[in-house]
């Protein structure tokens, strides 16, 4: 448990979590968004919820920022019960959609002032939250241009700075890269670090398995509107069995032979496939030695030898029987215009 920083005029249980949900289920007619989702967020903590296109993730998110009523289940943000509560949660969080709620229109900092507006904030305290905000997120230089003249990055940098104009301690994060350029993305994975480290409670959705990877402490991964694993990254990692070693041979005449040399160094059944070779291994990067050693007692030329962590794909695959990216179209639309919040 962790006390409030500042007890402020209004009261605020002082919860564990930051975010917690129970038997979240969502019916749109005979569409189920949603079938029984658990899930808690520790306050500080960054939760990823990971899942491919259609799994339910927005429509989560939705319901816990209170924009959409489930049909069943509950949860609390903040302390607060997202239902009985709804304007405590709202002002204890930030969102950023998928879908840019960015005036194109306005400038970056006109943006950043309708929002102050919009939370009925004192406009001496949002003309310094916004010169606070566009620097941290590198748009001082473009704050008096029409957000249309930004790129996609900026779009997203502006619009997480609109979610934070007013401090909220927690933050949902719907996708917050798709659609980004890999530069782009790693800045506002930065941006998003520094937040963190600075104590915001992160609430992430995203199908990007390397995003849930660097970002977040907890993974939730959801398919068809239910929790199919949760844990660390590395925890589910080890679901799906540990460490392989990943020999690339001289020639593939000597594959019988390696699986000779390595069958004291491998855990495991080895598989092969032409010159290549792969095999459970345990104990870190030392077996990749005893792997050389072995091999050379054989003469068994090697031109590549690696030890492979498996990746989080490999757990969807191992979870689901197809991978997170099945689904999913390549990385969409730079240009968002004409899209803004409350798409559906
Ligand atoms: N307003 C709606 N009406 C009907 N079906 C919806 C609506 N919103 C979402 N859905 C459906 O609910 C499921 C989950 O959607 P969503 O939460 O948007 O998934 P994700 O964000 O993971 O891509 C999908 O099958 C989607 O088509
Ligand atoms: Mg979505």
């Amino acid at each position: 448990m962790r006390r409030q920083e500042s007890p402020g005029v209004t009261f605020v249980p002082v919860t564990e979590y930051a975010v917690q949900a129970e038997g979240l289920v969502k019916e749109f007619g005979d569409v189920k968004a949603l079938n029984g989702i658990d899930l808690v967020v520790p306050r500080g903590k960054v939760v990823g919820l990971l899942g491919p296109n259609g799994s339910g993730k927005t429509t989560t998110v939705r319901i816990l920022a209170t924009l959409l009523k489930a049909t069943s289940g509950s949860a609390q943000v903040n302390g607060f019960d997202v239902q009985r509560q709804a304007d405590d949660v709202r002002r204890s969080i930030g969102l950023t959609g998928q879908y840019a709620a960015v005036d194109e229109f306005l400038t970056g900092r006109e943006n950043l002032t309708m929002f102050g507006g919009l939370f009925h904030l004192e406009k001496n305290y949002v003309a310094s939250r916004s010169d606070e905000l566009l620097h941290k997120f590198d748009l001082a230089d473009a704050a008096d241009r029409p957000a249309k003249t930004y790129s996609g990055g900026m779009r997203r940098r502006l619009d997480l700075a609109a979610s934070l104009i007013a401090k909220p301690g927690i933050l949902f994060l719907d996708e917050p890269t798709t659609g980004l350029d890999p530069r782009s993305r790693i800045g506002l994975w930065d941006v998003i670090s520094e937040l963190v480290s600075e104590g915001t409670t992160v609430l992430l959705t995203t199908q990007y398995l390397d995003e849930a990877d660097q970002l977040a402490d907890d993974i939730v991964v959801i398919d068809h509107g239910q929790v199919i694993a949760h844990g660390t990254s590395s925890e589910l990692k080890d679901q799906i069995g540990g460490d392989r070693i990943e020999i690339t041979l001289n020639d593939e005449q000597s594959a019988a032979r390696a699986i000779d040399a390595l069958s004291g160094v491998v855990t495991g059944e080895p598989t092969t496939d032409g010159a290549q070779y792969s095999a459970p291994v345990a104990g870190g990067s030392s077996v990749l030695i005893d792997a050389v050693r072995a091999l050379d007692a054989q003469n068994v030329g090697v031109a590549d030898i690696a030890l492979r962590r498996p990746t989080l794909d490999d757990v969807f695959l191992t979870l689901t029987g197809h991978g997170a990216e099945d689904q999913q179209p390549e990385r969409p639309e730079p240009s968002r215009r004409g899209r803004r919040g409350g798409r559906r």
